[in-house]
């Protein structure tokens, strides 16, 4: 689904879901709730291991689909995920950097024949985040995406002042998206005021008792700060 694809990432909210329900019903139950309120919708293994990629072009009538599939491999196998996510209809990946420039490089390749973004992952956002993607290494990663044509990074809403510093090293060309915020504890003003584009939210959102006020919040605390 060629067009689904060709959807472009445009910033209205601000707000990433990050949609790991496990079922279908559900996951287009959440989606529609919201849909209006987020800028994206981000599947990974917990829905795509439950219900298929065929999600993928279901979700995407409500928003562009983000695959966090965190790729890590050699430049081949990199390329094979790269083209079944691309060709379900999904709008972006997220990938790993610390497979270095070739594997990035092949995946921002495929993303391109399709149409697609990709985005990196910088550090990560639980307390154990930190304990190989150290503050060097993190940024090394940040500058290789960078290098590398990559759309955006993926950096830790949970410590603002990573993204602080994160966005230093790739400047204003490329995107920042943040998860951590709400169940992770971490604040979606002071991540955007940090330097991120937009914030990713989970549980916070899918598990509240009425998604679309809890997406809501969010909005209106995002907007605040303009
Ligand atoms: P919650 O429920 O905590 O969901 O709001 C957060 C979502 O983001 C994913 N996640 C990450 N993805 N780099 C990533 O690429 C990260 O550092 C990171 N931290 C959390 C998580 O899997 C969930 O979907």
């Amino acid at each position: 689904n060629s067009n689904a694809n060709a959807t472009v990432f445009q910033r209205k909210t601000g707000i990433i879901l990050a949609l790991d329900v496990t079922d279908e019903a559900s996951a287009l139950e959440i989606t529609s709730e919201v849909s209006g309120l987020i800028d994206a919708v981000k599947i990974g293994y917990p829905l795509v291991l439950g219900t298929g990629l065929q999600i993928a072009s279901k979700l995407s009538k409500y928003a562009p689909v983000i695959a966090d599939f965190k790729v890590a491999d050699i430049p081949n196998t990199d390329r094979l995920i790269c083209e079944h996510v691309f060709k379900a209809g999904c709008a972006a990946i997220i990938v790993q950097g610390f497979t270095g420039p070739d594997s990035l490089t092949e995946c921002v390749k495929t993303a391109d024949e399709f149409g697609g973004k990709v985005f990196v992952v910088s550090e990560m956002s639980h307390p154990g985040g930190d304990h190989f993607f150290t503050d060097d290494v993190s940024k090394e990663i940040a500058a290789l995406a960078k290098k590398s044509d990559a759309f955006g990074i993926v950096a830790p809403a949970t410590r603002p002042e990573r993204v602080k510093e994160l966005r230093a090293v790739i400047g204003g060309d490329l995107k920042i998206i943040s998860p951590g915020v709400g169940a992770q504890g971490g604040s979606a003003a002071d991540t955007i005021k940090a330097g991120a584009d937009w914030v990713i939210v989970g549980r916070s959102i899918y598990n509240a008792e009425n998604p679309r006020d809890e997406a809501m919040k969010v909005k209106v605390e995002i907007e605040k700060l303009i």
